[in-house]
């Protein structure tokens, strides 16, 4: 399928509740994810999930950002028509003023090729 290359401007932001539903994306990781934002909002974070994924990189970003820690790592995802991109994914937790509401921001930048190639090689050692 085809790859979607990032271009060096590209900046994919999406948000999401606790639970990992999306709550906002913006034009950048909608277009590039083929998406309108209203087919996005309200759907699981999973709707972009690429199968080559590995379950335990994402395992590691749950445990990290529940932790109110930052976690930082390389992404493949799908886009609607099937094809896939990679990103370099900066994930922040954030709080409303009052601590009550907690929410996450990815923030999402294009990786080298290098960076892909390793990230690609260390994935499918991985479960
Ligand atoms: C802010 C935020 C952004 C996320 N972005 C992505 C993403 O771009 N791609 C992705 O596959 N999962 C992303 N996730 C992780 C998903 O919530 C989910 O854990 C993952 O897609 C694995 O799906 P599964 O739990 O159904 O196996 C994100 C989670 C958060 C909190």
């Amino acid at each position: 399928m085809d790859e979607y290359i990032l271009r060096e401007g590209d900046f994919l932001v999406s948000q999401t509740d606790e639970r990992g539903t999306i709550l906002f994306a913006n034009d950048d990781f909608c277009k590039i994810a083929g998406y309108t934002l209203e087919e996005l909002i309200g759907k699981p974070h999973n709707i972009v999930r690429h199968e080559d994924m590995p379950k335990s990189a994402f395992e590691d970003l749950w445990n990290t950002v529940t932790q109110d820690l930052v976690w930082h790592g390389y992404v493949k995802n799908k886009t609607k028509n099937g094809g896939f991109y990679w990103v370099y994914a900066t994930v922040y937790p954030l709080y409303d003023e009052e601590r009550q509401i907690k929410t996450y921001l990815s923030c999402r930048r294009k990786p080298s090729e290098a960076e892909i190639t390793e990230a690609q090689a260390l994935y499918t050692t991985m479960y």
